[in-house]
């Protein structure tokens, strides 16, 4: 335990976050003091669309509770850090901080990495599913999701789960306000089908009432008049799609957000590369498979203490996939992206269920980011195709 170290600040940095916050207790008291409170429990809400954060008051038989927005979310802070408790407990997406002020008043700080994703942080589930089951919207409808009566049709639930899923977790971010000018401009690598490309620009534009652009970009000529035919029939002039790979892609317009869902491959990788080089602020990215790097691995012969692993296929395998996405977290982490590794849906919906959601603080070649990755490749000895692509810029940082 580290004594002393400032524990207001340490319990300031990781509630005001809304993109890592995830719960916080405050209990007991300090010697010779008194406190209204037993307990008080704080966790993000979402309200219209807004990161809110939701004080609740114990007093030992009832709960009272306030929901307060971002704006003052610092100052209802202050004021609770000035009650005299003795417990401090807050878990975020990247750790747990357990804090408890000795009988002289000294403060024992503990850290603990973790991982855990954000809660769902609506009050009824149902109600506030982005795109909601049970209530009619023209775009599932058109899409084929949904019938004319609002209902999910039974062989389209996993894509409406994907779908509403993807939502909350652009949204729960609070990221979008970020941007100070309007339109947003929306680019979908490997857009595929274009059930989220649609799906995102529509909840975007009519849901939030953000005024976006969205472009999908795909190799696959043969969905494009399906595209076409829900465009025309929804009368949406502010999308359209290109074919194309992903790098070649030249958008006309800087995206302020990337998206590639199951992008197959080192697609994911292009995706990245492109967002990096136009600086998108944004980026959510839920890979697909991951065989560039799988194939170094089959080939490599560095003698290292996994040889356990890599020799029965299977985990040779998700050993690679896990690789390959902590690389890309951490060659976006050293281009200034603050980056999370997060469980996209669950495992039931799809195998491929994990997303880098990243966001742009230009905090760029931080030392200790570099060294970390500069530790791992050379532990397994391979490139990573998302360094190969990013080139001699990339080199020159690392080095
Ligand atoms: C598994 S699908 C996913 C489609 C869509 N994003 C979704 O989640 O429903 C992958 C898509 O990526 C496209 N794709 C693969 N490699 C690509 C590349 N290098 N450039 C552009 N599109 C690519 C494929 O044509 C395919 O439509």
């Amino acid at each position: 335990m580290a004594v002393n170290e400032r524990f207001e600040t340490l319990i300031q940095e990781r509630v005001l976050e809304p993109s890592g916050f995830v719960s916080a207790t405050f209990s007991g008291v300090r010697r010779h003091q008194t406190l209204q409170w037993q307990k008080i429990t704080l966790r993000p809400v979402m309200l219209k669309g807004a990161w809110h954060l939701q004080i609740i008051y114990f007093d030992g038989r009832h709960d009272i509770r306030e929901n307060v927005t971002q704006e003052a979310a610092e100052k209802a802070l202050q004021d609770l850090l000035a009650m005299p408790f003795s417990h401090y407990f807050v878990r975020t997406t990247e750790d747990e901080l357990h804090i408890r002020i000795t009988k002289k008043g000294k403060a024992l700080i503990k850290k603990q990495r973790t991982s855990t994703s954000l809660p769902n942080m609506n009050h009824d589930r149902r109600k506030h599913l982005p795109l909601p089951d049970h209530v009619h919207d023209p775009y599932l409808q058109a899409s084929g999701i949904m019938n004319a009566q609002g209902q999910v049709l039974a062989n389209k639930r996993s894509k409406f789960v994907q779908i509403n899923k993807f939502l909350q977790l652009v949204e729960e971010m609070a990221e979008l306000k970020r941007f100070e000018h309007t339109p947003l401009h929306i680019l979908d690598c490997g857009c595929g089908s274009a059930y989220l490309t649609f799906a995102v620009h529509h909840y975007l534009n009519h849901k939030l009432q953000i005024p976006t652009v969205t472009v999908g970009v795909d190799i696959s000529e043969k969905l494009l008049q399906r595209h076409q035919a829900i465009v025309e029939q929804m009368g949406w002039d502010n999308i359209h799609f290109e074919i194309g790979t992903i790098i070649e892609y030249e958008p006309t317009f800087q995206p302020d957000i990337v998206l590639a869902l199951h992008a197959c491959d080192t697609a994911t990788d292009e995706a990245l590369a492109k967002a990096i080089w136009s600086k998108s602020q944004l980026i959510f990215s839920v890979p697909c498979c991951h065989h560039h790097l799988q194939e170094q691995l089959e080939n490599s012969v560095v003698i290292s203490p996994f040889e356990p692993v890599l020799r029965h296929n299977i985990l040779r395998e998700r050993m690679g996939d896990i690789l390959t996405d902590s690389f890309r977290a951490a060659i976006l982490r050293i281009l200034g992206y603050k980056t999370q590794v997060i469980e996209f849906v669950s495992s039931e919906h799809t195998a491929r269920n994990l997303m880098i959601r990243a966001v742009y603080d230009g905090n760029v070649a931080d030392k200790n980011h570099i060294r970390e990755y500069i530790a791992l490749k050379s532990m397994w000895n391979v490139t990573p195709y998302l360094e190969t692509l990013l080139g001699d810029s990339f080199s020159a940082l690392i080095e």
